[in-house]
């Protein structure tokens, strides 16, 4: 399929990547496709792979992914042409992090709300669905440890667009997925992201997920 991807840093990159891996067609948006860093992407991913702005990206897509920054992400969606997104599936990825005082991040929207909750008001067409936020982008494409495959968890209010996610993405890459339900369970996933994040500061090292364990 064609997939529209809103966001040229490393997750835009590496999903972008993951995807053209698995037979899919990506074009990344941003406000400046003739960055640097976005024609090396292209060069080494092939005839799959294109820019253009976030608007092309979106009309581009049938599926689409939100991967910017978060103080970018609404003005990025809002550059999209709204009828762009209608009926799609929308993989939201992003983290809504406050770096503006030393140290770690905080989650800039609190915990009585949520990045996936936002983007899902703000296009209520659209099947938004949480996934990958909880990992560093080294690991999400065929994320390889030691005690086998890692958990994504992941939520939305569609359930076959949930299980899109899971069967053409998560699953082919490697992870085992659970679903938490509705795109509410955004407030449990993007603290949960800030535990990874905690744990990347205090390491120094990106090389963990989440896996749960039982008996
Ligand atoms: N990095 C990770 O390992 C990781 C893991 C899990 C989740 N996440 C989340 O995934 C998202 C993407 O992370 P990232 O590290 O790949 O990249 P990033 O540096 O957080 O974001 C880069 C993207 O944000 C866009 N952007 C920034 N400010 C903007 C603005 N004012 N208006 C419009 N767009 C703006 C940039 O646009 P241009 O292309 O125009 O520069 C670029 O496409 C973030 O929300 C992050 O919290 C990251």
């Amino acid at each position: 399929m064609n997939i529209g991807i809103l966001g040229s840093g490393k997750v835009g990159q590496k999903l972008g990547s993951g995807f053209i891996e698995l037979g899919h067609r990506v074009k990344i948006g941003t406000r400046d496709p003739n960055q640097e860093k976005i024609k090396e992407w292209i060069k080494k991913s092939g005839d799959s792979a294109s820019a253009g702005t976030f608007s092309q990206a979106a009309a581009y897509g049938q599926l689409i992914v939100v991967a910017t920054s978060w103080n970018g992400t609404l003005e990025a969606i809002r550059m999209c042409d709204p009828k762009d997104l209608v009926d799609k599936n929308v993989i939201d990825v992003t983290n809504p992090l406050d770096f503006s005082s030393d140290g770690l991040p905080k989650l800039a929207v609190g915990y009585t709300d949520s990045t996936g909750e936002i983007i899902q008001r703000l296009l209520p067409e659209a099947n938004v669905v949480k996934a990958f936020n909880t990992v560093g982008n080294p690991h999400m494409v065929h994320p390889e440890f030691p005690n086998g495959p890692p958990t994504m968890f992941i939520c939305g209010n569609n359930d076959n667009a949930k299980k899109t996610v899971i069967n053409e993405f998560l699953t082919k890459f490697g992870w085992e997925s659970i679903d938490i339900g509705g795109i509410e369970g955004s407030r449990l996933l993007e603290p949960m992201a800030m535990l990874w994040i905690t744990h990347y500061f205090q390491t120094n090292n990106v090389n963990h997920a989440f896996k749960l364990l039982r008996k």
